[in-house]
This record gives C-alpha cells, structure tokens and sequence, in this order.
C-alpha cells in the first residue's frame, strides 16, 4: 500500500520554539490514525505540515507520494484539493448558510469568480451533491439554515460536509470535536470514523479525549513537546506511557503554581 505521508526528521520553528521536531513518520493510504498529546504538543503544527500549509525547516515531507518541498505552486494546489482540513475552530463563515459553506469546500479547485458564483447561486448539481451529503452527516433539513443558528455538534456536521464536498482522499481534522458534550462528540467521531471506512479516505485527526482516540483509533501517535513518544495501537498503550505523555514536568508545574 502507497503512503498518504512520509515524513523524515521534519523540524518545524516559531522563531526559537520548536514546535515539531525531528519527527519521522509513515502513514498508509487509508489508515486512521489519532494525534494525541496535551497542549502545546505540536498536534496542529503537525497537521499544519500535512496539509502543505507550513513547510518544514528541515527535514522531508511527502504528501499523496509529492515530495512537498519541490513542488511549485500549481502542483501545490492540486496536492491541497485532494487534502481536506477540518481545523481546529472549524473555520465556518456564521453568517452564511450550511449549504453556502459547504460550497467553499470546492473553493480550492475553482476560480474566484467561479466561487463567487457558486456561493451566490449553487447550480442544481451542487446543491443535489450537498443535500445527500448533508444528509448523509445527518442534518439535511440544515441546507439554508445561518451557521450562527447551529448548535455546536451540527456545525461539526457542516464542517465534514465541506471537507467531503471536496472528494477528498485524506482528511485531516484538527480537534473536530472540542466544545461539545460527551455523548455527541463520540458521534462525531464515529461518524468521521465510519465515513473513513466507507469512502475510503486517510484519516488523521487531533484529539484531546483519550478514550475516543482509543475506541476508534487503530493506532495513536503521542506528541510531547513536538516529538512522537507513542506510536502503535490503543492496546499497546500502557500506564507509563500516558504518564510520560500527560504528566506535568516540573517546569509546567512551577508555571502553574
Ligand atoms: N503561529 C505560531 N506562532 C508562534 N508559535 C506557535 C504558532 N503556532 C503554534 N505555536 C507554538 O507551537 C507549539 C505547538 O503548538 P500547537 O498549536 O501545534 O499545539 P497543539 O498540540 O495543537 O495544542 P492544543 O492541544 O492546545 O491545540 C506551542 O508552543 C505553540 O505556542
Ligand atoms: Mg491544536
């Protein structure tokens, strides 16, 4: 099976910090595979490495195959449309409607006037396209409703329509399921999950809730301080290593008091 992402030593700076470091990694087309880690780890920095919207500082990274550092900017694009993002804060636009924003999901494929249009008047293709989608996440009777009107698990929904919406064949979610209860993030996370399964996409998602990245997760990668202490599967996770992964150093502790 061909690799969604290689990476060799990739080192990522913010100025002196360093936010990834010397990470090496393989992924596998079609993996799922959950980035855990407390905060501060370098989990966004990582998926922000994935996506081609940072570049390291050394080291490799190859996306879908596509050595990244070699390729100029309309092999770029065309690497980013077959890589969708879910960020972090989900990154919908409130005062537009559900079907508006899943539109913007092409954005990347088409041209700005092209886009324009689309946001403006969705052909009938389009909003077909986007009614099954948004049915099939669940909140089809959503299609013209404001964001702002949404509670915080149906704008996830929209969230991963968009990205769907894209045909994309790695999705990367950044924290997809912060700020909301218990009970719907474990659906989301299924969702996401089984959505995966069924279509075939990479998934790679950030998650701060241990127990689902372990209920839904084949294999977890750990972060500390932008290097990876943990790969393999939740079974192979033991107490140790949790502790090494989430224990307060004494430093933290110091800042804290
Ligand atoms: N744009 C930036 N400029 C400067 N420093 C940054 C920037 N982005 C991230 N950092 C720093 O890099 C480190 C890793 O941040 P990152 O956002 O990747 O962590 P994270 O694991 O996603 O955290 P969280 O779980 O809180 O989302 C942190 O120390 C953060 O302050
Ligand atoms: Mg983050």
């Amino acid at each position: 099976m061909s690799s969604a992402f290689q990476l060799h030593g990739v080192t990522c700076q913010f100025g002196d910090l360093v936010a990834v470091d010397e990470v090496s990694l393989s992924v596998k087309k079609g993996e799922r595979v959950a980035f855990i880690g407390p905060s501060g780890s370098g989990k966004t920095t990582l998926i922000r490495l994935l996506n081609t919207m940072l570049v390291p500082d050394s080291g490799e990274l190859s996306a879908l195959g596509e050595p990244v550092a070699d390729l100029g900017v309309a092999s770029l694009r065309d690497l980013r449309v077959r890589i969708a993002t879910m960020p972090q804060h989900l990154g919908l636009v409130e005062n537009l409607t559900a079907i508006q924003n899943v539109v913007l999901g092409r954005g990347g494929s088409r041209s700005t006037i092209r886009s324009i249009r689309d946001l403006l008047f969705p052909s009938s293709r389009d909003a077909q396209e986007i009614h099954k989608l948004l049915d099939r996440v669940g909140i089809e009777d959503k299609l013209y409703t404001a964001i702002s009107k949404l509670s915080g698990g149906q704008k996830q929904r929209v969230a991963i329509a968009r990205a769907l919406f894209q045909n994309p064949e790695v999705l990367l979610a950044d924290e997809p399921v912060s700020a909301v209860d218990p009970a719907r993030a474990r659906d989301t996370v299924k969702l996401l999950t089984g959505l995966s399964e069924e279509l075939g996409f990479t998934l790679c998602v950030s998650l701060h809730h241990l127990e689902l990245a372990k209920e839904f997760f084949p294999r977890l990668i750990g972060l500390r301080d932008g290097r990876i202490v943990f790969d393999g599967s939740p079974e192979s996770l033991n107490e140790t290593e949790l502790d090494a992964l989430y224990q307060l150093s004494a430093e933290e502790m110091m800042t804290d008091a």
